[in-house]
C-alpha cells in the first residue's frame, strides 16, 4: 500500500529543518548544477514543492517539469510554487503509475527511494530507468549508513515515525545503488552531507 504523507504535509518541512538544519535543502539544491537549460525534468516525490522553487532559481525559465506526487496535500502545497516562466506539469499519483507520452532528459528522486521495500524500489526503479533518455541525468539523494551508531538511531527513529505517522511500508533502508550498477549508469558528482550521513549522486545513463 502506497504511503500517506498527507498527515505529514503540514509539518514535514519544519521537522526536516529541525532535525536536519539545512543539509536535506542542500544535498539536493547541490544537484542542481547539472539540469541543463531547456531540459525536460521528471520529479518524483517532490514533496511540499520547495525544490521548484530552487531550481527556479538557478533557471527561471525554458524547462518543462512534470512533478509527480502522491500525496494530494504535498501537490497541493506544491502547487502554489514560484515557478518563473517553466513550465510545470502537476500529477498526483503514484511515480510507477504514470506512463508520460516523452521521455526525460532528467530525473530528481530525492528521498524516494527510502520510502520502499526492496521489491517496490526495483519496481520504481525500473519504471524510471525507461522514462529516462539514453546520456540523461538522473539525480538522486538519499540516506546511507555509515557504520556510525547514531545513524541507526536516528533512522530507525525515522522509520518508526514515517510508518506511525504516513503509513510507508518499509522499516528499513535499501540502497539504491545497485540498481544504477546494475544498469549501468556512471556516476558524474556525489558529495556527502551531515557528517556522511545523506548522500547526493548526479548519475549519467549510458
Ligand atoms: C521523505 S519525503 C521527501 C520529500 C521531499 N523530496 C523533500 O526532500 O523534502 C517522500 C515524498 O515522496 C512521496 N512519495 C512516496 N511514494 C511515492 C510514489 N510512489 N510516487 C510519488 N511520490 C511518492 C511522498 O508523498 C513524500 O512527499
Amino acid at each position: 500500500m502506497a504511503s500517506n504523507y498527507d498527515n505529514s504535509a503540514w509539518f514535514y518541512d519544519s521537522l526536516s529543518q529541525f532535525v536536519y538544519g539545512k543539509a536535506l535543502v542542500k544535498a539536493q539544491v547541490y544537484l542542481l548544477q547539472y539540469i541543463q537549460a531547456g531540459s525536460n525534468i521528471l520529479i518524483a516525490g517532490g514533496g511540499t514543492g520547495w525544490i521548484l522553487e530552487e531550481i527556479t532559481r538557478l533557471q527561471p525559465s525554458g524547462l518543462q517539469i512534470t512533478y509527480v506526487e502522491v500525496s494530494a496535500k504535498m501537490t497541493a502545497l506544491s502547487q502554489k510554487r514560484n515557478t518563473g516562466n517553466n513550465q510545470v506539469t502537476f500529477i498526483n499519483d503514484a511515480i510507477e503509475q504514470i506512463n508520460p507520452a516523452n521521455d526525460f532528459d532528467v530525473i530528481i528522486t530525492p528521498f524516494l527511494f527510502d520510502n520502499f521495500t526492496v521489491q517496490t524500489q526495483q519496481l520504481v526503479f525500473n519504471h524510471l530507468n525507461s522514462l529516462l533518455k539514453p546520456n540523461g541525468i538522473w539525480l538522486n539523494t538519499d540516506f546511507q549508513l555509515t557504520g556510525k551508531l547514531w545513524q541507526s538511531v536516528l533512522l530507525k527513529c525515522m522509520f518508526l515515525f514515517f510508518k506511525i505517522w504516513c503509513n510507508i511500508e518499509t522499516t528499513q533502508l535499501h540502497q539504491v545503488e545497485p540498481c544504477f550498477v546494475k544498469n549501468g549508469y556512471y556516476t558524474i558528482a556525489n558529495k556527502t552531507f551531515f557528517a556522511n550521513f545523506i548522500i547526493s549522486k548526479a548519475y549519467k545513463k549510458k
